[in-house]
């Protein structure tokens, strides 16, 4: 499609990205800058692979600045949003990506093993929304109380739902990811902010490298799959883009799964 006649659901908006700097965040950066929006890319370390996000979101025509912060610490939520809104003036969605693992069975975690993910997955998903809700909420535009406001996004994981030994702590942040969502969705609903989660299934990015790199773990990984592939960034920016546009209005305090069907309990088939 040439740049003049492409669909752009995102135009004028802007959009933060906690985490854009690989693989699921990556990809939902790169699909919302080609829908139109204003892009802030967050990263942690990798300022190679952010530099790469904003190349790919400048080549499809919007703008895109990388800023870099740990989501876990206030003072880097604050610097994020700042940067943001010195670049790009108002905010009108906030992806929640940033997420991590640190696998061990329950008997072996270390505090610090616990307390790492926690602070990423869940604290830094509190402290991003927080910050997100109390920029909407200064931007005014009340004079439209038909209008939405802002969107949230969590990108939380089927693990929000299937338990998940040997990685307590990760489910136990994502668990709490979805009554976190659920209760700021019910708390902003009346200033038209909508705030809702995709949770993926596998997709193919560094955090499960172990899972799908080595031929018999694939094989194994397919095995919970009944859609009968891995997923794609792609597949979860697509649903992100769907997610924060006019066309989901009515939507807020759901969960999409986007799991080729991982939580259909896929063992179950054939008893
Ligand atoms: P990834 O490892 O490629 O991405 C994680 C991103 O978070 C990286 O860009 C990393 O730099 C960033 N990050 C880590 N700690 C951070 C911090 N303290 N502050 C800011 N950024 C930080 O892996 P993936 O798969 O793209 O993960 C993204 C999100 O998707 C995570 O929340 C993960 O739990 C979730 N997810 C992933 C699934 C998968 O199968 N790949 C399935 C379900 C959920
Ligand atoms: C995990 C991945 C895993 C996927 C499906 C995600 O939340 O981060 O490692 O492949 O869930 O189990």
């Amino acid at each position: 499609m040439n740049k003049t006649n492409q669909h752009l659901p995102l135009k004028g908006q802007t959009s933060i990205v906690t985490g854009g700097s690989s693989g699921i965040g990556q990809g939902i950066a790169i699909a919302l800058g080609q829908a139109g929006s204003n892009v802030c890319v967050n990263y942690h370390g990798d300022e190679d692979g952010a530099k790469k996000t904003k190349e790919i979101i400048e080549d499809a025509g919007a703008k895109c600045i990388i800023v870099k912060g740990d989501v876990g610490k206030p003072k880097d939520i604050a610097t994020i949003f700042e940067k943001t809104n010195e670049a790009f003036g108002d905010l009108h969605i906030l992806i929640n990506n940033a997420g991590i693992q640190q696998d061990n069975p329950l008997v072996d975690m270390t505090y610090k093993e616990w307390d790492k993910v926690i602070q990423t997955n869940l604290y830094g998903a509190f402290l991003s929304a927080q910050a997100a809700a109390k920029t909407f909420l200064s931007q005014g535009n009340t004079s439209n109380n038909e209008k939405c406001k802002g969107k949230i996004i969590f990108i939380s994981s089927v693990h929000d739902l299937i338990p998940w030994g040997g990685r307590v702590n990760y489910a136990a942040s994502k668990g709490g990811l979805k009554t976190l969502m659920k209760s700021i969705a019910q708390e902003l609903a009346p200033n038209k902010i909508r705030v809702n989660s995709i949770s993926p299934g596998a997709i193919q990015t560094p955090i499960n490298e172990d899972q799908w790199k080595d031929e018999k773990n694939r094989k194994a990984l397919l095995e919970k799959i009944p859609y009968g592939r891995i997923g794609k960034p792609e597949d979860i920016g697509k649903v992100a883009v769907w997610l924060a546009s006019e066309e989901s209005d009515y939507i807020t305090g759901t969960t999409l799964y986007v799991d080729g069907g991982m939580t259909l309990y896929p063992s179950f088939a054939d008893d």
